[in-house]
């Protein structure tokens, strides 16, 4: 379905958007790369040689990076069939001992540049009556999480966000797909400073696996696609215990500090 088409991926350096950028690629789709770190993105567009791959240096913590990435890609003449926003991190600490400016910064990245793009691209992907959109959320989305509160609601905005455009872009063509993976197995806990439960840590999934469940999901048009039967089972509970009761386990759970 997305041969001959081109992809956007944010965050294609490591992770769930490296392991989206090799596999779009293997299907024939070009791809223009996301990232802060040049380099990593050199690289992998180097091994993707199969198709066109386009590399932009953006921090998506900058307020203007979402309408520079649009200038460059016009600049391209490159027309983006499918906007990946997977760029995100997030920082385990509480609120009062991470300064404001990082808990912004989880915003700027994981929210607002997201809003930003999705607005940018959609617009003329409403024009061609075609689009699909890839928002990346997280089973956070589902769980208030003390200790890690900043990052649970960015990526909970997300998965609003993303079910509410799912419906109102539908009738302009667009799809738009939140992914919500659980633990996935990444660069992302090295950047968190966190270290999970040992049961938690086993149930880590592979990122090619999240990276996959993703695009088969966004094009078969889902609103919604939680990866990995433990997480689903874990999302379904959060609808029927008191959310006192998640809130408390997730902070036990997920919001630890060691
Ligand atoms: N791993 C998990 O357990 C897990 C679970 C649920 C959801 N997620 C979500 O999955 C997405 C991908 O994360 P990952 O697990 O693949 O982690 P990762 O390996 O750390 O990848 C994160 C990507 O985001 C990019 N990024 C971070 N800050 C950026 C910034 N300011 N500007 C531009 N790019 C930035 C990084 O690139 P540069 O550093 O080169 O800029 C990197 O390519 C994130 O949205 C994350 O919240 C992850």
């Amino acid at each position: 379905m997305f041969s001959g088409k081109t992809a956007l991926i944010t965050g294609a350096s490591s992770g769930i958007g490296e392991q989206m950028a090799r596999q779009l690629a293997a299907v024939g789709c070009n791809l223009i790369l996301v990232a802060r770190r040049t380099e990593r993105l050199d690289s992998l567009a180097g091994e993707l040689a199969s198709v066109t791959v386009d590399v932009i240096t953006a921090d998506l913590s900058d307020p203007q990076a979402a309408e520079a990435v649009y200038a460059q890609t016009q600049a391209a003449g490159r027309q983006v069939d499918i906007l990946i926003n997977n760029a995100g991190f997030g920082f385990q600490k509480p609120l009062l001992s991470l300064p404001v400016a990082d808990q912004l910064g989880m915003v700027d990245v994981n929210v607002r540049s997201l809003l930003a793009l999705t607005q940018r691209f959609a617009a003329p992907m409403a024009q061609r009556g075609q689009g699909w959109v890839l928002n990346v959320s997280s089973v956070s989305a589902w769980f208030p999480i003390p200790g890690m509160a900043t990052y649970a609601a960015s990526k909970a905005c997300v998965l609003h966000l993303s079910r509410a455009l799912h419906e109102e872009l539908k009738p302009a063509g667009i799809v738009v797909t939140a992914l919500c993976p659980g633990g996935t197995r990444t660069e992302f806990s090295s950047i968190a400073r966190e270290r999970m439960d040992p049961d938690l840590e086993k149930a880590m999934m592979p990122a090619d696996v999240v990276a996959a469940a993703g695009l088969k999901a966004l094009a078969s048009g889902k609103a919604v696609v939680v990866p990995g039967a433990l997480y689903r089972i874990m999302v379904s509970l959060v609808r029927v215990l008191p959310a006192s009761w998640v809130t408390r386990l997730a902070g036990r759970v997920m919001g630890r500090h060691h």
